[in-house]
């Protein structure tokens, strides 16, 4: 994987785009706008006429608004032709399929074209779970075929993923590449391995979260407003997949569960089996984790109710991922006092210890370490304490009733709604990402894609706010690794084992995301 080295493919060459429905129809878009002639084909009668008659509406709808001129609508729709057949793909140097997601379809289509352009014409396949190299191999010159996988809308989703398979030739990489930086998008390359890199990295965000739901830790609207609350998700996980469809997601996750000869970290949820099997689709069949129905009330996300502000607050030692707690609660007026103090930190609130989480339980705290004498209470992960309008805490079970009222008051005076949630390793925020660090870290391991290329696929391709192996430097690679060693010592399973990479940059202190790869280079 080399720097691109090949210029993009010249706007004078025309691509061919077979399948023109939800993807095809967006990338004979961006091909268009980027000044190239595109050759649109689709098996079905009628579908292409439909595509270009929708794609005038749009296009009149944004010359009404005054973001682009009459003629320049009229000129994007002329530069795409209409095809009846294959064979008008003759003259395209790029042709890129978005037909039904079926290897054995694709390769027959694939083949067909690969026998009428040119030798030097590249094969592209807007695949988003199918093996590039399974593909390749079965065309004529394996070494011309490449993923070119755009995301949903195609038109507005900056991120491409360039998709080596095993044959993929160095050069027909590099081509695609630079011919999706010059119509504007941001190109990151990946090997041919299950999921690629969005669909890959992005696994345990729901898959977790779906693990939290089925132990009763807390239900789906609590955990998405912790996500949107306390992590800058733009999003819960819950309501993504209802927008998503239950039976889409499913499918994802079972591909790369499968593909991944069922690696524990990647294992789909019996709970969203259950609702796809019930037709709970989500939104787009009015019900998934949600009730979209008309009339229906939205769960609200279990917030404590107001509790006393706290009369003394000390800060014993050093608080970690918490530490930015401490300027919101001084800023609120609350009087924090600090002791110097070796070891984890904490907050010791009304004679409450109240910690951030280290991955052990409040339960597992109160054995295992002395302390003041106080019960624990453990807060989760945070993302910017200045930020955050929520974070969720624990109990530990050996606790007194009012401790979660006194650690409840000290987050409540710093204008943070509070989420209970069962005494679990890690909580939900933790959890989660430590789990998505873990995961990304490997795939740099496994050759997946580089450091950088995966941050920049995660925050474009999924809107996270910050790629999962910047954040695990931001929180402390020791912080994660400790916490998923503590997770996974709880629950005994290798779903939790830490990456490589993220172990060993824990005990040398190097980035995961050295300095010098930022920005992801185009
Ligand atoms: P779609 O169902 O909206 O469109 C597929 C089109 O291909 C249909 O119009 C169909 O008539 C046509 N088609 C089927 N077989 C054909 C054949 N043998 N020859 C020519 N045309 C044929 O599907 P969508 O969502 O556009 O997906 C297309 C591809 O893009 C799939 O491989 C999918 O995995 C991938 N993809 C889909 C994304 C999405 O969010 N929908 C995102 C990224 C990739």
């Amino acid at each position: 994987m080399t720097a691109a080295a090949t210029s993009a493919l010249s706007p004078a060459v025309a691509v061919g785009v077979i399948g023109a429905g939800t993807m095809g129809a967006g990338i004979a878009r961006v091909a268009a706008e980027a000044g190239h002639q595109v050759l649109l084909y689709d098996a079905v009668d009628g579908v292409v006429e439909a595509a270009l008659e929708d794609l005038r509406t749009r296009l009149g709808r944004s010359v009404d608004r005054g973001r682009m001129t009459a003629e320049a609508a009229t000129g994007l729709v002329q530069r795409i032709t209409a095809c009846r057949s294959l064979d008008q793909m003759a003259g395209a140097g790029l042709v890129i399929e978005a037909i039904v997601e079926d290897l054995d379809t694709k390769i027959q289509v694939l083949g067909k074209v690969a026998a009428v352009v040119g030798d030097d014409a590249i094969l592209a396949t807007n695949t988003s779970s199918l093996s590039v190299t399974a593909i390749a191999a079965r065309i004529d010159d394996p070494g011309r075929v490449v993923g070119m996988h755009f995301f949903n809308p195609a038109p507005v989703m900056p991120l491409v993923e360039v998709v080596s398979g095993t044959g993929t030739s160095p050069e027909t990489a590099d081509m695609v590449f630079a011919t999706a930086a010059a119509w504007g998008k941001t190109p990151v390359r990946c090997a041919s391995t299950p999921g690629f890199i969005v669909n890959r990295v992005a696994r345990p965000f729901g898959g977790e979260a779906l693990r939290l739901v089925a132990e009763g830790v807390a239900d789906p609207a609590t955990i998405d407003a912790v996500l949107t609350g306390a992590g800058g998700f733009r999003m819960g996980p819950f309501a993504l997949m209802d927008l998503v469809g239950l039976d889409v997601s499913l499918a994802v996750s079972k591909s790369v569960y499968t593909q991944t000869f069922h690696d524990p970290r990647f294992t789909p949820s019996v709970i969203q089996q259950a609702l796809v099997d019930a037709g709970h689709l989500g939104v787009k069949t009015g019900r998934g984790f949600y009730d979209y129905t008309d009339g229906a009330e939205k769960p609200l996300p279990a917030t404590h109710a107001p509790a006393p502000r706290p009369r003394a607050v000390a800060v014993h030692g050093g608080l970690g991922q918490g530490t930015g707690l401490v300027p919101r609660l001084e800023a609120a007026g609350v009087e924090v006092g600090s002791v110097d103090e070796p070891g984890p930190g904490f907050l010791s609130v009304d004679g409450v210890v109240v910690r951030p989480t280290d991955g052990r339980t409040a339960t597992r705290l109160m054995v295992e370490e002395v302390v003041v004498g106080g019960d624990i209470v453990v807060f989760d992960l945070v993302r910017d304490w200045s930020e955050a309008d929520r974070v969720a805490v624990a109990v530990a079970a050996q606790a007194e009733h009012n401790s979660l009222a006194s650690a409840a008051g000290l987050f409540q005076a710093g204008g943070l709604d509070v989420s209970v949630v069962a005494d679990s390793p890690g909580l939900v925020m933790m959890r989660i990402v430590a789990q998505l660090s873990s995961v990304a870290a490997d795939a740099v391991t496994l050759s997946v894609a580089e450091p950088g290329a995966i941050d920049t696929a995660m925050r474009l391709g999924t809107n996270y706010p910050v790629g999962p192996l910047e954040w695990a430097d931001q929180i402390g690679a020791r912080a994660v690794v400790a916490a998923l060693d503590h997770i996974r010592d709880h629950y005994g399973e290798d779903r939790y084992r830490v990456a490589s990479l993220l172990r060993q940059s824990s005990l040398t202190g190097v980035p995961l995301r050295p300095v010098e790869m930022l920005p992801e280079r185009t």
